[in-house]
């Protein structure tokens, strides 16, 4: 039977050493959260790395513990984590994407591990293949991979999905190895993105910087024709609709309902720099400032998921976010009131749920993401159709969300403005625009958005065929 074979750094399960135990946990982040469940239901195989250094004597041990979920690991050694995975991938790839130019560090030898990781997982893959078996490559970690699958296996149907932004020629252009980067990519028949925008992007820096000719959204490539375009990533809606119903979801929303005092307003994120975090407490701490009548009266429940923080940039974020949450807790906590609620961990999918449900408010202020899909857990969850959703116009969810109030993040009155206008927001207009958005994202969920891709992948095939 022919499978499809999804490949990503991070798998979707992480491993983590317990008391001298391996243990298996949920891994974070859109990509792990959004296509970990649908992967399950298909005959499909995910390829990538456990999220540790594991000892070459422990390996096939996880091997065969992974195998029972079709999951097959690709062990990388403490000298690729740091300088393929927190080199080249999280301090070059990861701020230039994001436009974050000043924080890109070119190194040389990020980019030779770059390489060599991406070989790695291309000789993982070629075990693994059957004759007939798709592939489907994630996300800007393996951005050299489909051009090294396209050698070995030339005749396979290969698909590419970037999860975060493609910055603009302008932008992209500053990598040093920026043209074999789009060589990597063009390896695929099919390469997706989130928006129309980061489409238009990569084929004006493909068309510029190798000798690739485009017209609508196909590229020409020597006698190989490439289908770029844009695949909005969708949740599972049903799993968040259905969720406030469990008995154990159903006893955190009476817990937090016990505690709350006055509104809500929720912020979800990694520890990223993208994610705007210290610009969305500073908009809180200007709303007491110039409107005090809302001390008292609405507190941020902030949750930080730990990520990267071996990356000096997110260690030193760490820092300033921990310094600015105490000082204004210090300024304004009253004895039976706490401005903002911080947290930094991770929660279950049950918490996680019974927060979306009690929050009257969820504040979505990056300074860019390709997606952003707590924007979209959040719509789901909210079954009785109330709430405002502040999102942020960087983010690719602002592209189809148009019934959030949209800020630009990089405006502090502005986000401040629209947390008024949200506490002010009659209920009938909260239900006007959170009917509509329920629908969409109901609508355009991420089985939805699976089949779409995989049959995209199919219609990729036939034109080279076509070609022939
Ligand atoms: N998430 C999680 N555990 C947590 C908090 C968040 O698994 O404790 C999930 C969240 O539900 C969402 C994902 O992490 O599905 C974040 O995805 P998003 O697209 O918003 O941002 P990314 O982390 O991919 O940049
Ligand atoms: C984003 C990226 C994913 C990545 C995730 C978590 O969602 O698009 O590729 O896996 O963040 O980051 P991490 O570095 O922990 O894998």
């Amino acid at each position: 039977m022919s499978r499809t074979i999804i490949i990503s750094n991070r798998l979707p399960v992480k491993i983590s050493k317990n008391n001298g135990k391996y243990v298996l946990k949920k891994s974070e982040g859109g990509l792990a959260t959004g296509l970990g469940d649908v992967y399950k239901n298909g005959s499909m195989l995910w390829v990538g790395w456990p999220g540790i250094d594991i000892p070459e004597k422990d390996q096939p041990e996880i091997t065969k513990q992974l195998a029972s979920l079709n999951l097959i690991p690709v062990f990388l050694t403490q000298e690729e984590i740091n300088l393929f995975y927190e080199g080249f991938s999280n301090e070059v790839l990861w701020p230039v994407f994001h436009y974050l130019v000043t924080y890109a560090r070119f190194e040389q030898v990020y980019w030779d591990s770059y390489v060599s990781v991406n070989e790695k997982f291309a000789a993982a893959t070629q075990h693994a293949f059957n004759e007939g078996d798709k592939i489907w490559i994630q996300d800007y970690q393996l951005l050299c991979l489909p051009s090294l699958l396209r050698e070995k296996l030339s005749n396979t149907t290969i698909g590419f999905f970037q999860h975060i932004p493609f910055p603009s020629f302008e932008i992209f252009r500053l990598i040093p190895w920026r043209d074999k980067l789009i060589e990597g990519m063009l390896g695929a028949d099919l390469i997706g993105f989130h928006t129309y925008d980061d489409v238009r992007h990569f084929l004006s820096a493909a068309s510029r910087l190798t000798p690739v000719t485009f017209s609508s959204n196909i590229i020409s490539m020597g006698n190989r024709q490439i289908i770029v375009e844009p695949f909005p990533m969708g949740i599972d809606y049903d799993k968040f609709e259905k969720l406030p119903l469990k008995r154990q979801v159903l006893a955190e929303i009476d817990n937090l309902n016990s505690e709350k005092r006055g509104r809500i307003a929720l912020s979800i994120d990694r520890l990223d720099y993208s994610k705007g975090i210290l610009e969305r407490i500073r908009a809180i701490e200007l709303l007491f400032q110039l409107h005090p009548k809302f001390i008292g009266e609405i507190s941020l429940l902030m949750v930080v998921v730990p990520s990267r923080d071996t990356v000096p940039q997110y260690k030193e974020l760490k820092e300033k976010i921990d310094q600015l949450v105490g000082n204004i807790n210090a300024k304004y906590r009253t004895l039976d009131w706490v401005p903002i609620n911080y947290f930094y961990r991770s929660f279950s999918m049950e918490t996680l749920s019974a927060m979306y449900s009690v929050a009257d408010i969820c504040l979505v202020t990056p300074m860019r993401d390709g997606m952003n899909l707590v924007s979209k857990e959040y719509v789901a969850s909210r079954t009785d159709e109330t709430g405002v959703l502040i999102l942020s116009e960087m983010a690719g969810a602002s592209k189809e969300l148009n019934d959030a109030i949209i800020v630009n993040p990089n405006n502090i009155g502005d986000i401040m403005n629209a947390i008024v206008e949200a506490l002010l927001m009659p209920v009938e207009e909260q239900r006007r625009r959170m009917q509509i958005m329920r629908s969409l994202v109901s609508k355009f969920n991420v089985k939805r958005w699976v089949s779409n891709f995989l049959s995209r992948m199919d219609d990729a095939k036939l034109l080279q065929h076509s070609l022939k």
